[in-house]
Formats: structure tokens, sequence, C-alpha cells
């Protein structure tokens, strides 16, 4: 036999996978405890009505001190099994998209996938940060139609209130805690269309972590906790200006005009963010756009599935529309596609 590696050697057999991906369900998981802003505001000399203004944010959760990023992303993966009318035990692979697990190893995703009883799954965490979890469903859309597993669990999960500097103006107001979780698997028609995704690392300290581990552990006593730090008016702007054009190269890329999108499933970073990217799409009124961000904050890799869950458990989306998602954050990173919707 004659291999592309010359003669007398075996040949690989190719990977085979399902023809097509989708989202088969999906789960959320709010903590209970509501913070308001006015319970914010005497820290950063700040007030409700500012906040209001310049964020959307209303109010967030934030989980109670023994609440993990492993149990919130438990809860919304059960939920998301649920819906997929799937038991833990078939799924092939969990991916975690995460920022906050407080283990620099192992993986979140190991931990969860022991607790959800999915053992021998594979599970890998990935740290892209707002973009998080459509990195995941790209991912795991590509495994899927790859063939190196048939269903894969995506959570995006954050506990941002255990980094995040309550003195600190910049970001104070605008970081919540929750989870959210997908179940992806076969489909005999396209479900998750082509992801358009990148990043920019000159940014890289746009948002940050404010100091590394090691300073932490050498230089004790000058070094704050490493909480999250922003410069936000930048970040700003580059979601603005940048951010509109990659989603609607997602759009394009799925053969989707924005007139027939069910709905628009931003990340649920700032309200006044959200607002410039439908008028930059130029989204026809009729397609609801995910504003969870007023009850929820901005929960990094866990704000678009559960805006996701939100709008469908609502009936603001419809089951098996179309929905445009788009995530961007530290890095800078950024990825987005066009989904039917569980
Ligand atoms: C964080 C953000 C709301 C700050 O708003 P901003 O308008 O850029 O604020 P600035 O830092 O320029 O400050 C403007 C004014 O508000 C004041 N200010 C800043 N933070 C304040 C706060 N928390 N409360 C009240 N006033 C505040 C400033 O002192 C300044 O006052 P001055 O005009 O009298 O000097 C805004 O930059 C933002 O939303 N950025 C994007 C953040 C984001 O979405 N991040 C997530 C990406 S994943």
């Amino acid at each position: 036999m004659t291999t592309a590696d010359g003669p007398n050697r075996a040949a690989i057999s190719p990977p085979s996978g399902a023809r097509y991906a989708r989202i088969l369900g999906v789960g959320g998981y709010r903590p209970e405890r509501v913070v308001t802003n006015d319970e914010l505001v005497d820290r950063i000399n700040s007030s409700d009505e500012w906040i209001r203004e310049r964020s959307g944010i209303v109010s967030r959760r934030f989980a109670a001190p023994d609440e993990t990023v492993v149990d919130m992303a438990e809860t919304a993966s059960r939920q998301a099994l649920e819906a997929a009318g799937l038991d833990a035990s078939r799924i092939g692979a969990v991916i975690v998209a995460t920022v906050t697990h407080p283990y620099q190893t192992p993986s979140a995703a190991s931990i969860l996938t022991h607790q959800l009883g999915a053992t021998p799954a594979a599970a890998f965490d990935i740290s892209a940060a707002c973009a998080g979890f459509c990195h995941g469903v790209a991912l795991a859309g590509d495994m899927v139609t790859g063939g190196s597993a048939e269903y894969v669990l995506v959570v995006g999960v954050e506990k941002l209130s255990d980094f995040t500097d309550l003195d600190d103006r910049g970001t104070a107001f605008i970081f919540g805690d929750g989870a959210g979780a997908v179940v992806i698997g076969p489909s005999d028609v396209p479900g998750i269309g082509p992801t358009v995704w990148g990043s920019d690392g000159e940014q890289w300290d746009a948002i940050r972590s404010r100091d590394s581990w090691i300073k932490l552990r050498d230089e004790p006593e000058t070094t704050k906790w490493p909480a999250l730090t922003m410069k936000g008016q930048p970040v700003f702007r580059w979601a603005v200006w940048q951010m509109a054009p990659v989603a609607q190269q997602a759009l394009e890329k799925a053969g989707v005009a924005a007139e027939d999108l069910d709905a628009f499933i931003p990340h649920q970073a700032n309200m006044r963010i959200i607002d410039s990217m439908i008028k930059a799409l130029k989204l026809p009124a009729h397609v609801p756009v995910a504003r969870d961000i007023a009850e929820t904050g901005n929960t990094s890799a866990a704000s678009i599935p559960l805006a996701m869950e939100r709008m469908l458990r609502e009936g603001e989306a419809p089951h098996g529309g179309l929905a445009l998602l788009i995530g961007f954050g530290a890095g800078l990173s950024y990825a987005a596609q066009v989904v039917t919707l569980p």
C-alpha cells in the first residue's frame, strides 16, 4: 500500500463526525443574592442614576461566599442537559469558558465533568474572557462535525465578585456572577454558522488582572489582590467601532440578513455598547435584542448563554429561531456566529 508518507506505511483512518451541529439545550444559573446599585455607590462616590445612565445596569447577582464557579456551572449544565433530553454520560467533551476559576490547575471543566457524572469525557477550560462562550460554541461545533465528540457541553461561568475591587470606580458596578450552559450535538441541517473570530494582543492591558500572582507572592506588602482593571473609554470605543463589522461578517458568512434574525444576543458588556451595535448593524426594530445586563450586570463568559436562556424562557425569542451571537472582551478577543436557538 502507498500512503502520503511512502510505501508500506499504514494509513490513518480519517475522523468522521456528524454532517452538521446545533445547540440542543440551554440552561442558566443566577445566584440568589441581588445587589442593587445603591449597595455599591458609597464606596465609589457614584449614584444609582449615574450607573443606570452610563451602563444600563440596575442590579446584578453575587454568589454566596461558599458558592464556587463549578457549583454554578453544575446547576446551569444540569438544566441544559435536561432541556436537551440527554444523560450526562452521553457527553464526550466539556468545555468551560471562565476567567474566575480560582485554581490555576486543574480545570473547572475536569471537576465539573466529575460532579455531573460525565466522566471520562474530555474536559478543559478556555481563557477568552467575555468572548469565551462564543469560542466554546465554535470549538464544540467543529468537534461534533469533526468527529472528536458526539455531544459537547459548553459552559460560560464567572464569579467576578471574587475578582472585582469594590473601591474601583471603573469596574465596581459593572460585574456580576452567574453561569450559562449549552449542549451541542449532531444535526441534519446547519445549526451553527461560520465563526468570525480574532484577537488584538497589542491592547492586552485594556482589561486585565491588576497584577500577577508572582508579584503578589514576592511583594505582598505593596501588591493588591489581582482584581480586574479596565480602561473604560478605549474598551468602549473598540467595542462600538470594531465589533459591529465583526457581527456583520458573521451574518454574511452565515448567509443570513439582519432582518431574518429572530434574536440578537450580544455580550452584555454595557447597554450603551448594545445600543450602538444595533444602530451600526441597522438592525430592524422587529428583531428582539438581549438586555439581560439590566438585572444581571456583566457576567463575562456567562452573559450570552444567560441572556439566551432568559429570552427563550420569557418567550422573547422563538425556539428554533435564528440568533446572532457576539462575544468580545479581554485579550482583546472576540468571536461571533449565527446559531439556531434550541
Ligand atoms: C466604565 C464606563 C461606564 C465609564 O464611563 P465614562 O463615561 O467612560 O467615564 P470616564 O472615566 O470618562 O469619566 C467620566 C466622568 O464620570 C465620572 N465617573 C467615572 N466613574 C464614575 C462612577 N463609577 N460613578 C460616578 N461618576 C463616575 C468621572 O469622574 C468623570 O467625571 P468628570 O467628567 O467630572 O471628570 C465606560 O467607559 C464604559 O462603559 N466602558 C466600557 C466598559 C465595558 O463595557 N466593559 C466591558 C467590556 S467586556
